[in-house]
């Protein structure tokens, strides 16, 4: 295994890059479109994805990429030590498409399966949230780490609502519910990356969602475990980017979260 420390880099300043593109395109008019019904989609999205493969291309040209966009980039290096980057150019498109300014942009790179580099950055703050397997987790340079929030009643939470009419929307209404009550308090970012690189800089206590995709969750979680938080699903099993849920918190009331987000399902 290598130290990384290219990756990490390179994620970082790809990233840096493409903020700057999004805030300069986001002046002009922003094209908007549906890719599924509830889904949009900009011209934004699209080119600052293009821009981040070319990056990428450039400076790992073996690598395969995977995009929210436009799908997979098959690079050559398959098999064992197959690597993969996984981007998403705006995590957040809708705040970005209404003029919110709580999205960002999200690079993954994942090593036979496992994400060893996860970069997140925020442009409207100038916020670089970064981490490499075993190098712990940073926010502009500076080591951060997840809170000591120890129990339901004082942690303040987070979430996303799933698209369309499925159990998925269900549950999360009725955990929303639950954990209004059990808690301090929750927040609905609109950006899963967001609130993951929250709950690794602690400002946020714990985060679920159900129906994500792996573009939306590949970097944040080496955020969450390298700041040393804690990763599943929601029954408890190992975390999978390919879903179906995700329960990312500190660690400290995990179990109880877990079986509360159970109770009502
Ligand atoms: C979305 C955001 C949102 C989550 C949605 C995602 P996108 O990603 O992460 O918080 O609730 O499920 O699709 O589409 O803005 O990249």
């Amino acid at each position: 295994m290598t130290s990384l420390h290219r990756e990490r880099r390179c994620a970082e300043s790809i990233a840096r890059l493409a903020g700057r593109h999004i805030l300069r395109e986001r002046s002009q008019e922003v094209d908007i479109s549906l890719k599924a019904p509830d889904d949009l989609v900009t011209n934004v999205d699209r080119s600052t994805e293009r821009l981040i493969v070319e990056r990428l291309r450039e400076s790992f040209p073996d690598d395969r990429i995977a995009g929210e966009e436009f799908g997979h980039e098959q690079g050559s290096h398959g098999g064992e030590g197959e690597r993969t980057w996984i981007i998403d150019p705006i995590d957040g498109t809708l705040n970005f498409a209404h003029g919110v300014p709580l999205y960002c942009v999200s690079i993954g790179l994942q090593i036979e399966g496992q994400t060893r580099v996860g970069v997140i950055y925020d442009p409207n703050r100038d916020e670089m949230f970064s981490a490499a397997e075993g190098q712990g987790a940073h926010l502009n340079g500076q080591p951060m780490a997840v809170s000591d929030v120890d129990g339901l009643a004082p942690a303040v939470l987070v979430t996303g609502f799933p698209l369309g009419d499925t159990d998925y929307f269900e549950w999360t209404m009725r955990q929303f519910d639950l954990l209004t009550r059990r808690s301090r308090g929750i927040r609905r970012l609109g950006s899963a990356a967001i609130d993951l690189a929250y709950v690794a800089a602690g400002r946020l206590d714990a985060f679920w969602e159900y129906g994500l995709n792996p573009w939306d969750t590949a970097a944040g979680i080496l955020l969450v475990t390298e700041a040393g938080g804690k990763v599943t699903a929601i029954n408890g099993s190992p975390f999978s980017v390919d879903g179906p849920s995700i329960v990312a918190s500190n660690g400290h009331f995990h179990t109880a979260l877990l079986d509360a987000l159970q109770s009502v399902v």
